[in-house]
């Protein structure tokens, strides 16, 4: 675990399963279908259960028809995982740095923390985003990730009463040891 207070809110990495985590709130790296897939978006789903899926369902039918576009982020509640809240949100598949994905991944976080800061919960848990099945390399999107997080403690009023935890879960420790690097280089 490495971990640092911020603003008033600890930021915190290590490495492990993100639907272990108890935070308030865990971010799926899903798909604009937001039908399930693998990876985190296959665990949450598998271990949520159908109530989440069926949340999905509504939001599509309702808020987003064509589909969650990259850099949005939803919000259902936890189903069966220790998390009450899932945020969902859709990472930029990466296509070699010049097609905006800093910017949608950048947005994939400021706009998760900004579900969060609105149901006024107090930790959220991210896994690295894009970094698996879209390929985007874990050392560039570890400093994406921890320097959004940095603008939104700097620009949101969550001082009082914001949240208190904003934690990075790493399946893998070459994962974890490029965040614990990013963290450094962002906030040292
Ligand atoms: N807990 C924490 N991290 C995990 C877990 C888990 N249970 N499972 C996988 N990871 C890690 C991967 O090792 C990778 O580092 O999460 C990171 C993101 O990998 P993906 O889940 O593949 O997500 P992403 O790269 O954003 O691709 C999203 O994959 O699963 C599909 O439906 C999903 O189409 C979407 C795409």
């Amino acid at each position: 675990m490495y971990s640092l207070d911020y603003n008033c809110t600890k930021i915190s990495l290590l490495q492990g399963d993100i639907i272990d985590q108890e935070t308030e709130a865990i971010v799926n790296a899903a798909n604009s279908s937001l039908m399930g897939g693998g990876g985190v978006d296959g665990a949450i789903h598998r271990a949520g259960g159908a109530s989440i899926m069926l949340q999905c369902l509504q939001i599509r039918k309702k808020e987003w028809p064509n589909g969650l576009p990259a850099g949005e982020a939803v919000i259902t509640t936890g189903g069966n995982l220790r998390a009450r809240y899932v945020i969902h949100t859709v990472g930029p598949i990466w296509k070699g740095g010049s097609s905006g994905e800093e910017e949608k991944l950048a947005s994939c976080h400021e706009n998760s923390l900004r579900v969060a800061l609105v149901k006024k919960l107090k930790s959220v848990s991210f896994p690295a985003i894009s970094t698996g099945a879209y390929g985007y390399p874990v050392s560039l999107a570890s400093n994406v990730a921890l320097k959004a997080v940095k603008k939104t403690l700097d620009s949101e009023p969550v001082a009082k009463g914001g949240l208190h935890e904003i934690r990075f879960v790493l399946f893998t420790l070459g994962d974890y040891e490029a965040y614990v690097t990013a963290m450094k280089a962002v906030f040292h």
